[in-house]
């Protein structure tokens, strides 16, 4: 059935793959997204394939004009809350405004959707996690922020905040949401400006300039193609009994910082060299906390929907390449 989708945030980079794919199955897709961090490029092609016909709007504002938001949830049949402060740096160097758009932007389109009972995903990520060793992460696992005088753990906590306030929309008036937790998700179009570490080490290595890694490299992660995750995003949203639910989206291909940086090196056939940055020279006298391993537990979104990833990591590296 053709539907109507809200993707707040829907300019930027996971949220433009998405709106190709719900055009793809012939859905009407609105975007609302302030260009904060997101880009009119990235969703170009189809305004201007679609625009004319009403498939595609885009209106650029913020989240948190509820008047603004209050209009195009009504005109949608479900929405997408991609809207956030994302990237390390833009968190460790601007956390009021991290912690207002995440909780206000949420809050306000939750307050929206109840108005008119529309089905909300809700954009979580592996950070809720915290410093939890307990991996596999399950989505029932407990949490471990670390001390509020560390702004990194703003973001985690605004997040975490954001999915008690859908849980409990669901649970007070059984408005259909739907937690999703994104582990690091990697390709084309993400930018490196704002933190991210799989482009900014695809850049520097095509430039044959010196790779920086964070700490010892040690820590690991898990990189998911943005395509994959899109595949997850559709699946679950498909999905009625995924109502009220968290579900960890993620590759569970770990791998070190380090070894990724000299995988990017080869694949790129760069000249480049890694060096190791303490933590306090690359984020400043604060103090930041890194969690060694983020592994998720892929288990629930499979058992509901069949989804895993597909792409591995060199497919994802040379995706990245022919964009950066
Ligand atoms: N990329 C990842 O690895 C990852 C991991 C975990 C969670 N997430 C979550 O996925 C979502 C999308 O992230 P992304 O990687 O595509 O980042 P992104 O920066 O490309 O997308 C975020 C979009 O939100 C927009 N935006 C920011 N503030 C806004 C506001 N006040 N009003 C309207 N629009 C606003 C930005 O302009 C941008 O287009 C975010 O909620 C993020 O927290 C991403």
């Amino acid at each position: 059935m053709t539907q109507t989708c809200l993707l707040t945030g829907g300019a930027g980079f996971i949220g433009s793959h998405l709106a190709e794919r719900l055009i793809e199955e012939g859905h009407r897709v609105i975007v609302l997204d302030d260009l904060s961090t997101g880009r009119y490029a990235n969703i170009e092609g189809l305004d201007r394939k679609h625009a004319s016909s009403g498939r595609f709007k885009f209106i650029c504002d913020t989240v948190l004009h509820e008047r603004v938001v209050e209009e195009v949830v009504r005109e949608a049949d479900c929405i997408f809350h991609l809207a956030s402060a994302v990237g390390v740096n833009l968190i460790m160097d601007q956390p009021v405004r991290t912690i207002e758009t995440i909780f206000g932007g949420t809050d306000t389109v939750l307050r929206c959707a109840a108005r008119y009972r529309r089905r909300t995903m809700i954009f979580s990520t592996s950070e809720v996690y915290g410093k939890s060793t307990d991996v596999p992460f399950r989505e029932d696992g407990d949490r471990l922020e670390g001390a509020t005088t560390k702004h990194r753990w703003a973001y985690a906590c605004a997040k975490a905040l954001d999915e008690f306030l859908a849980l409990a929309h669901w649970k007070q008036s059984r408005l259909p949401v739907v937690v999703v937790r994104l582990f690091n998700t990697v390709g084309p179009r993400q930018t490196g400006q704002y933190g991210m570490v799989l482009p900014n080490f695809v850049k520097s290595a095509l430039a044959n300039e010196p790779i920086r890694v964070f700490g010892d490299g040690r820590q690991t992660r898990c990189f998911c193609h943005v395509l994959d995750v899109v595949d997850a995003l559709a699946g679950l949203m498909k999905s009625t009994e995924a109502d009220g639910e968290v579900f960890n989206i993620g590759s569970s291909e770990e791998i070190t910082i380090l070894k990724l940086a000299e995988e990017v090196v080869s694949l790129t056939s760069s000249d480049s060299e890694i060096v190791l940055v303490p933590y306090k020279e690359a984020y400043g006298d604060e103090g930041f906390e890194d969690m060694q391993r983020r592994l998720p537990s892929i288990e629930k979104i499979g058992a509901l929907t069949g989804w895993k990833p597909k792409r591995n990591l060199e497919q994802i590296v040379t995706d990245v390449k022919s964009s950066v």
